[in-house]
Parts: structure tokens; C-alpha cells; sequence
């Protein structure tokens, strides 16, 4: 089957007054790679966030999402359509296969607009009625990483504790902060 483009735009898996999330299209490669390729997005991603963000990267990273089984990865648009950035999830290994990491990143032409709060605590809600198998999702924030700290609260996740000099970013050496939200927290606020 191929790529879906702008031309076949996939169906929201969440939308809400300030964004929609939804399946990445082969035309999002280049805005996307356009607004990832910034330190102040890649200052507080994980290594495996390129820097720099080529439209190499964007594509290749977008055609691993679409062909992934089952699909975890989105992309985040404004209401009126424009990519806004990335969310997704990560199914945890071993013993924690049933605890899943959710990751996000907002373009910084987009901050401070609720988008990043209103995608996560959305998507959250999709991926609990999605996978039975998660009862957990989890989030890692570096220490000074304080718009993340704040949509995570405001989502209705809890600050569980900090795992002290656990990150090293370009040298520097940062704590993580550990936020968590259960099964059963999600199906209260439905
Ligand atoms: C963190 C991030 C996703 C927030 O996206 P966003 O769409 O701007 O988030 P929201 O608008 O929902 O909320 C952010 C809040 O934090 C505040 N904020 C942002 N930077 C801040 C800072 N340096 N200090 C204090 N507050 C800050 C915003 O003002 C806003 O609060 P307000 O609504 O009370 O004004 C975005 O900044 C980003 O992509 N950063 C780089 C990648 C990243 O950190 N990803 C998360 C990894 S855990």
C-alpha cells in the first residue's frame, strides 16, 4: 500500500480544541525536519532525536512509523491542520512490558499554546483504551526542562521522583524526573 500524502490525509486518532494527532504523511518529512532541527528541540530529547535534523532523518523516521505494527507514532497538528510536531510511545522491555514511555516534542513556533498539554493528555486516553496490555505510561524529563514539567502536571501526571545525575546531554549532566500515569487514573477522567 503506499504512503499515505496531504492528498490521502489519514483520519485523527485524537482531536481536541487546540490540536489533532494523527498518522504521519510523507509530506510532513520536510516541515517536520525543518522545526526538529533546532537545539531548543534537541536539547532535551534523547540522543536518538538526530541532531542535526536532516530531511533524511524526518523521512527515514516517518516510513519506520508508518510501516511499524501496531503503529505508536504521530504526528501533532495545529487546529488548522499544520504539523506540529511528534508523539508517541515506546512499550517497555523485559519485566516492564507493560509499563510504555510517551515522548513529545512541540516547533517552537507553536509554544505556549496548550498544544503540547492537550496532545499528551488526549493521546494518553487513546493509548490506554488501545492497549489493554499498558497499565502504566511514563514520561522522563531532564532537570530545567520546565514547559515539559509543566504539561505533564497539567496532564494529569505524577511526579514520582528523580533519578539523580541519570542524564548527560551534550556534556552536561542533568537529573531525570520520573512522571507516571495509571490505567485506572485514565479511566477516572473519562
Ligand atoms: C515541552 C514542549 C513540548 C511544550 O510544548 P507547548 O505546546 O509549548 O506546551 P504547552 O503550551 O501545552 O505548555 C507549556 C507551558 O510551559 C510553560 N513554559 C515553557 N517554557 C517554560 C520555561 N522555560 N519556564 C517556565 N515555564 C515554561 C509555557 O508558558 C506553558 O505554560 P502556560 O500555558 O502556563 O503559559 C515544547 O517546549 C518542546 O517541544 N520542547 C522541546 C522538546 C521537549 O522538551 N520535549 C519533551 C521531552 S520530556
Amino acid at each position: 500500500m503506499a504512503a499515505p500524502t496531504s492528498e490521502t490525509a489519514p483520519v485523527a486518532i485524537v482531536k481536541t480544541d487546540k490540536c489533532f494527532v494523527r498518522p504521519y504523511t510523507l509530506d510532513d518529512a520536510l516541515p517536520l525536519a525543518t522545526a526538529a532541527n533546532h537545539q531548543v528541540i534537541t536539547n532535551y530529547m534523547r540522543n536518538s532525536f538526530p541532531n542535526p535534523y536532516t530531511l533524511q532523518d524526518s523521512n527515514f523516521w516517518i516510513n519506520s512509523c508508518l510501516t511499524s505494527n501496531p503503529m505508536v507514532n504521530f504526528c501533532i497538528c495545529a487546529p488548522d491542520g499544520t504539523p506540529a510536531g511528534g508523539i508517541g510511545l515506546t512499550q517497555g522491555r523485559d519485566v516492564e512490558y507493560r509499563t510504555w514511555e510517551v515522548g513529545y516534542w512541540v516547533a517552537q513556533e507553536h509554544w505556549g499554546k496548550g498544544i503540547a498539554t492537550s496532545a499528551l493528555r488526549a493521546f494518553s486516553v487513546w493509548a490506554i483504551q488501545q492497549f489493554p496490555e499498558i497499565l502504566r505510561l511514563e514520561a522522563g524529563v531532564h532537570s530545567g526542562n520546565e514547559g515539559s514539567l509543566k504539561v505533564l502536571e497539567r496532564a494529569g501526571y505524577t511526579k514520582e521522583g528523580v533519578r539523580r545525575k541519570a542524564v548527560c546531554k551534550g556534556g552536561e549532566i542533568r537529573d531525570m524526573i520520573t512522571f507516571s500515569l495509571l490505567r485506572e487514573e485514565v479511566e477516572g477522567m473519562i
